[in-house]
């Protein structure tokens, strides 16, 4: 496991630009292979997790040639065509996004079984979540206990169904959604808060016939999707490390560009302007739809925060940077307190525990929650310590924030994870520190 130490430093400064977004390189993967024609995708998220979805679709006998500059072009099989592997085993690596969307794909290829397993990490992430509305949908469909990778996948025919999501995850809505591509009649999802909208428009870009009716979401099937070139903007979950650590280091001023602004993925920059963090941007207003993804600027810079409530409507737009609401938390005034984010136990580790042994090892006042956490601030800056990643990309670069803007540094042990989403983060954090 590698260890890195993150000193006190700074002002950041100049103009950044994030890698691509994770989500949507992988739903442009995946919409690629299922297409008949070849999709060119500029600004493919080249790291760990976008790999993985290109080793798989590799594997399901797609093409995917590297046609330089970060653009990968996907030669698709087609939304019915019989997979070149009718069997076989499928890698996702550490990508619960992967494990989670493709089997709509596989569930509906009648002849077709496969078993996907991963890393440690994906071995306790739960699918029941897909099992149940899949099964409701007629597929064959088993997992370890019924809750647990490895998951294997019988394709067969689809019939179109309601189902009303128990939990917000943008991965079952996704994941019923590509089904419902291939079920006979029309599939209806039902979300109960909004999540993360990337792969609706990715359906209105393949001119796919759904319809959006506020939360409710119905899809029809189709026999092939018609999908012209994607550009990935940079990705807001990304950027949002750099936005936390020019909140947090005093003099900092960083311009983020070319990064996703999408009202259903911001969520962290409206909690943190709301803390009274100095983030100029034009985020998406909520509700705005189109088929293709808001891009623009951020412009960040230090100042002193406050506590705040996070409540559960606001959760899912911010679900992967909760983890950093609560470092913003250790170093504003007052208290902050997350609310109804349960759905954190199941991510890359369980992260209400790592972010609050973490950020309490680096000298936070911070205790969990039974759906999320509360930390105790008093304005003034973590001791620091040594943090461990426990295998998880965005706890390892939050303790590397957490350390520059600290009293006495931090130790990152198993900074490694980082390059699930981020490989070159230390490199643009330290162009960013002029280092
Ligand atoms: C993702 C959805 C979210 C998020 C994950 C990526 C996606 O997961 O945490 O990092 O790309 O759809 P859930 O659907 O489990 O909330």
């Amino acid at each position: 496991m590698s260890a890195a130490r993150f000193e006190p430093a700074g002002p950041l400064r100049g103009n950044y630009e994030p890698p691509a977004d994770k989500s949507i390189s992988h739903r442009a993967a995946l919409f690629g292979a299922m297409s008949d024609e070849p999709v060119s995708i500029a600004n493919y998220l080249d790291a760990a997790d976008t790999r993985s979805t290109l080793d798989a679709v590799l594997r399901l006998g797609a093409g995917v040639e590297d046609e330089g500059h970060g653009r990968v072009l996907i030669r698709g099989v087609g939304l019915h065509a019989p997979l070149e592997t009718t069997g076989g085993r499928l890698d996702v690596g550490n990508s619960g996004t992967l494990l989670r969307l493709l089997p709509g794909w596989l569930a509906g290829q009648p002849g077709g079984e496969w078993v996907l397993d991963g890393d440690e990490s994906i071995r306790r992430r739960p699918v029941d979540r897909i099992v149940a509305p899949l099964r409701q949908m007629g597929a064959r469909i088993d997992a370890r206990d019924d809750r647990l990778p490895p998951l294997t996948v019988h394709g067969g025919e689809l019939h179109g169904t309601r189902y009303e999501l128990p939990m917000a995850s943008a991965q079952v809505k996704s994941c019923v959604l590509i089904a419902g591509m291939l079920a006979d009649g029309s599939t209806t999802i039902v979300e109960g808060r909004q999540s993360r909208d990337h792969t609706e428009r990715i359906l209105a870009r393949s001119r796919v016939p759904f319809e959006r009716d506020g939360l409710t979401i119905t899809v029809s099937q189709v026999d092939e999707l018609e999908l012209d070139a994607i550009a990935v903007p940079g990705d807001p979950s990304s950027a949002a490390f750099m936005v936390a650590a020019a909140c947090l280091v005093p003099d900092s001023r960083v311009v983020i560009q070319n990064t996703g602004l999408n009202w259903t993925r911001c969520g962290f920059f409206r909690i943190a302007q709301r803390m009274g963090a100095v983030i100029l941007a034009d985020l998406e207003e909520p509700g705005e739809f189109s088929d293709v993804e808001p891009v623009g600027e951020l412009d960040v810079a230090h100042g002193p925060l406050l506590g705040t409530e996070v409540a559960p409507e606001e959760v899912p737009a911010a679900i992967d940077e909760l983890t950093l609401v609560a470092l913003l938390g250790a170093f504003a005034e007052g208290d902050t307190v997350v609310h109804g984010a349960g759905e954190l136990r199941h991510k890359e580790s369980d992260r209400i525990a790592a972010v609050v042994d973490g950020l309490t090892a680096l000298g936070a006042d911070i205790e969990a929650t039974d759906d999320g956490f509360a930390v105790h601030g008093d304005g003034s800056p973590l001791r620091g310590g040594t943090i461990d990643a426990r295998g998880d990309h965005r706890i390892a670069m939050l303790g590397a924030i957490a350390g520059l803007a600290s009293r006495d540094g931090v130790e990152v042990l198993g900074m490694d994870a980082a390059a699930i989403s981020y490989p070159a983060f230390e490199r643009d954090l330290r162009r960013l520190l002029g280092t």
